[in-house]
């Protein structure tokens, strides 16, 4: 009686008493050039025939990507290859990334390279690209960027470069979490742009650098480490632009900013003092280039979440599509 009443129970409820394991995050949508468009979905996207036109690449899951040298790490597993759409945007403007969700002990940096698909963004390899660093926040004033993006009901706003010639770019939005000082979690996701009014300049070829391969060496800080206080983010420096060199930063966008979209997502504010939402200028260079102090081999990282496996043939790239797809995409990682 008492395990039917159970049953009935849970079954009232949905799935809600089912166990359940704690969840990462994604893109949701992002809104280029004042128009939002949903991000890949790939809980839904998958399945769908035929599958939806996006702006954003492929990603599998909510998941990390772990290897620093796996061609993952340019757009995410899937994300090597193109979306179908291109968005518009005029060269100086603001760009909103969303995210699904985002759990708060993942802390760690934001960051945001372009890369020039030197054509048709919609057949460019992604591990090809030259990318440049136009965005970075990393841990300021006991605040990390993960946490501002939070409370910035999950959204962080970058600015296309003024000066950046038009032509197709990918944007590679990031977020990295380090609560697991063994091994930290990256989530790039990259965006098909189409730059509009640029002011013809290509960044400084000393800020170009290979996805795989930037974080090569790095070495990421032990966030828990009692003497933490303090973060340089890894090279390279923001690009800069010739013509920007003398001029103030990016001008205002236009008109509208972009609202962060969504009305459904949870916006937990948390300490008193709310972080400025991040919108438009990015933190001040300069200090990337000195590298972090040495992790401690201390071992009090917090929960470890499992990745996933990097490299899968299509066989077995077929089973698990066929896996989730059957168990409703269930469990293979991030369990806390
Ligand atoms: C990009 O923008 C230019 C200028 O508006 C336009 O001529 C071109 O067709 C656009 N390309 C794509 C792929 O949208």
């Amino acid at each position: 009686m008492i395990a039917l009443s159970l049953i009935a129970l849970a079954t009232a409820l949905g799935s809600s008493l089912l166990p359940r394991v704690a969840a990462h995050g994604y893109v949701q949508d992002v809104t280029i050039g004042g128009k939002n468009y949903p991000a890949w979905d790939p809980n839904v996207d998958p399945y769908q025939d035929p599958l939806p036109q996006r702006v954003m690449r492929k990603v599998p899951d909510d998941g990390p990507v772990i290897d620093i040298t796996s061609p993952d790490m340019a757009c995410n597993q899937g994300g090597e290859s193109g979306a179908a759409l291109v968005a518009d945007a005029a060269a100086g403007s603001q760009v909103t990334f969303q995210m699904v969700r985002w759990p708060s002990d993942h802390l760690g940096p934001v960051i945001h390279y372009m890369a020039d698909c030197e054509g048709d963004c919609t057949t460019f390899d992604a591990t090809k690209g030259k990318w440049f660093k136009i965005y970075e926040d990393g841990f300021d004033n006991g605040l990390w960027a993960t946490t501002k993006l939070i409370a910035n009901n999950l959204a962080v706003t970058v600015t296309i470069p003024a000066e950046l010639k038009s032509g197709q770019y990918l944007l590679r939005h990031e977020l990295i979490a380090l609560h697991d000082i063994t091994q930290p979690q990256y989530y790039p996701a990259c965006a098909q742009i189409n730059v509009t009014g640029g002011g013809n300049q290509e960044p400084d070829p000393a800020s170009i650098v290979s996805i795989p391969g930037v974080y090569s060496g790095f070495k990421w800080p032990d966030i828990w480490s009692e003497d933490f206080n303090s973060f340089a983010l890894p090279s390279p420096a923001l690009a800069k632009f010739a013509a920007s060199a003398a001029s103030s930063p990016a001008p205002a966008p236009s008109s509208q900013a972009p609202a962060p979209s969504t009305s459904s997502s949870p916006a937990p504010a948390p300490s008193s003092q709310a972080p400025a939402p991040s919108t438009t200028a990015a933190p001040a260079p300069g200090t990337s280039s000195a590298p972090a102090a040495a992790p401690a081999a201390s071992s009090t990282g917090k929960a470890k979440c499992k990745a996933r496996t990097t490299k899968r043939s299509a066989s077995e790239k077929a089973a698990r599509r066929a896996r989730r797809h059957a168990a409703g995409h269930a469990k293979r990682h991030h369990q806390h």
